[in-house]
C-alpha cells in the first residue's frame, strides 16, 4: 500500500540514537527527511543502516550547528521546510559538570542559531527535552504541571532554558508552533538490530552498561546503591524503548500538521506511565536473554535521584500515542543490537 507523500522534516541529530530511530519512523510515514549532523557522536554508517531498513536515503548535510553562516545558508537552501525536529545537542550530565561552557556552547547556542535562521517562517517545531527537568518529583506519577526544579546539572539546565526559549519565541507569535517531549529513560534498538544506541567511550547510562558487561567488553556491573526508599532499595525509572519514544515525535509532528495545538507552545510527557527499579532491569535482563550478569552493590551515585516515572495521560489523550513496548522488548532488543555491533563495528 502506497503511503501518501507528506512534508519535508529537518532533524537534527538525525543520526544518532532517538534522532535515526526516529528518521526511520519518519521516513516510513511517508516524510521526507532531511539530516543536519556533525557526527561529533554518531558515525556516517548509520545513512546506510536506515536505507537499509526503509529503502530511503535521507538526505545528509555534514554541519556543525554552531557554525551560525553555515546554518542560515543551509536553511535557506530549504524553502519547503515544514517542520524542525531538534535533538542535535551534547547529553553526558557527567560532562556536562566538568565542562559546562561546552554544554552552554553546544546545546543553547545550536538552538539560538537554528531559531535565528528560520524565524519568521511557520515552522513546527518538536525539540528533546527530558524528565530531568522535573528533579526529584513532589509527587508520582509526574506530570506537564509539575514544578520545574532548579537543574542538578549544566545538561539539565540547557533544558530547561531551552524549553524557555522555545515558549517564549513561540508565544512572541512569528509563526513558530513548538512541541517540546520530555523524555523519560530511553533504552533499547530497532527490531532489525541494524541502529541503536553507539558504544562511544564507557557508557554512564545503565541499559548499555549491562549489554556491554555481558558481551564482555566491560567489567563487572555496578549497582549505584540498594538503599534507598524503594521495594528493593534501588533507584526506579521509566525505560522507554526508543522505537515507542521516536513514533511519540511523529505523532507531535502531526497533531502540529493537523492544527489541534491548544496553544504554540506546548509540552508532553513520553515514558510508559510505569517505573522500574535497577535491579528489576538486572533481573529482566538475565531472564530475557539467559545471560548471567556479573554485578555488585556500590555506593550511590551522586546525584541520583531516588524514583521517577511519568503520568503519560496527556500523551495518550491529545498525542494519540501511547508506549506499545514493555521492558522486556526494551530489554531483548538492546542485547540484540549489542550482539550486532559486537559482530559488525562501525
Ligand atoms: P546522541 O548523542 O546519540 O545524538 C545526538 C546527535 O547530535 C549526534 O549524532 C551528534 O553527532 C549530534 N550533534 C551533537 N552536537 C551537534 C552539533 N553542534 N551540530 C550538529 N550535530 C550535533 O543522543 P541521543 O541519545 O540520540 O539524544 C538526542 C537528544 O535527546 C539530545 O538532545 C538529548 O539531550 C535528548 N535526550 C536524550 C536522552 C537519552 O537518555 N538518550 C534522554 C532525554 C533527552
Ligand atoms: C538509571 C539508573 C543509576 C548505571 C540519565 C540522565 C538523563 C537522561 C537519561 C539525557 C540510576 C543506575 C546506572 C550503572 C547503575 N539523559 N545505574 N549502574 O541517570 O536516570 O538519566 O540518562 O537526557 O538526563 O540523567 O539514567 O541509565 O544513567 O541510570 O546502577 O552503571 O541506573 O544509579 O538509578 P538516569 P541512567
Amino acid at each position: 500500500m502506497s503511503i501518501l507523500k507528506k512534508g519535508k522534516i529537518l532533524v537534527t541529530g538525525g543520526t544518532g540514537y532517538i534522532g535515526a530511530h526516529t528518521v526511520v519512523e519518519l521516513q516510513q510515514n511517508g516524510y521526507e527527511v532531511v539530516i543536519i549532523d556533525n557526527l561529533s557522536n554518531s558515525n556516517i554508517k548509520i545513512i546506510d543502516q536506515i536505507k537499509t531498513i526503509t529503502g530511503i536515503t535521507p538526505t545528509f548535510e555534514k554541519l556543525d550547528l554552531r557554525d551560525k553562516t553555515n546554518v542560515f545558508d543551509f536553511v535557506k537552501s530549504q524553502p519547503d521546510l515544514e517542520g524542525i525536529i531538534h535533538f542535535a545537542a551534547s547529553k553526558s550530565v557527567g560532562e556536562s559538570v566538568k565542562d559546562p561552557l561546552l554544554y552552554y556552547d553546544n546545546n543553547i547556542c545550536t538552538l539560538v542559531n537554528l531559531l535565528n535562521a528560520i524565524k519568521g517562517r511557520p515552522v513546527n517545531f518538536v525539540f528533546s527535552s527530558s524528565c530531568t527537568v522535573y528533579g526529584e518529583p513532589d509527587a508520582l506519577p509526574v506530570n506537564e504541571l509539575a514544578p520545574v526544579k532548579t537543574a542538578e546539572s549544566p545538561y539539565g539546565n540547557t533544558k530547561q532554558i531551552g524549553e524557555e526559549i522555545l515558549r517564549e519565541t513561540a508565544n512572541a507569535g512569528n509563526g513558530l508552533k513548538v512541541i517540546a517531549l520530555r523524555y523519560f529513560n530511553p533504552v533499547g534498538a530497532h527490531a532489525s538490530a541494524l541502529i541503536g544506541e553507539l558504544p562511544i567511550g564507557v557508557p554512564q547510562n545503565l541499559v548499555p552498561f549491562i549489554t556491554q558487561s555481558a558481551i564482555g567488553k566491560r567489567g563487572q556491573l555496578t549497582v549505584y546503591g540498594d538503599d534507598y526508599d524503594t521495594s528493593d532499595g534501588s533507584c526506579i525509572r521509566d525505560y522507554i524503548h526508543v522505537v515507542d519514544l521516536a513514533k511519540a515525535h511523529v505523532a507531535a509532528i502531526k497533531r502540529m500538521e493537523a492544527g489541534q495545538m491548544d496553544a504554540v507552545y506546548e509540552t508532553f510527557n513520553v515514558g510508559t506511565g510505569k517505573g522500574n527499579s535497577v535491579l528489576e532491569v538486572v533481573n529482566a535482563f538475565e531472564r530475557v536473554t539467559g545471560v548471567k550478569l556479573d554485578y555488585r552493590i556500590g555506593d550511590r551515585r551522586e546525584g541520583d535521584i531516588i524514583k521517577i516515572w511519568g503520568d503519560v495521560t496527556k500523551s495518550q489523550n491529545k498525542l494519540n500515542w501511547t508506549a506499545q513496548l514493555g521492558l522486556d522488548e526494551m530489554l531483548a532488543s538492546a542485547w540484540a543490537w549489542e550482539k550486532y555491533i559486537n559482530e559488525n563495528p562501525f
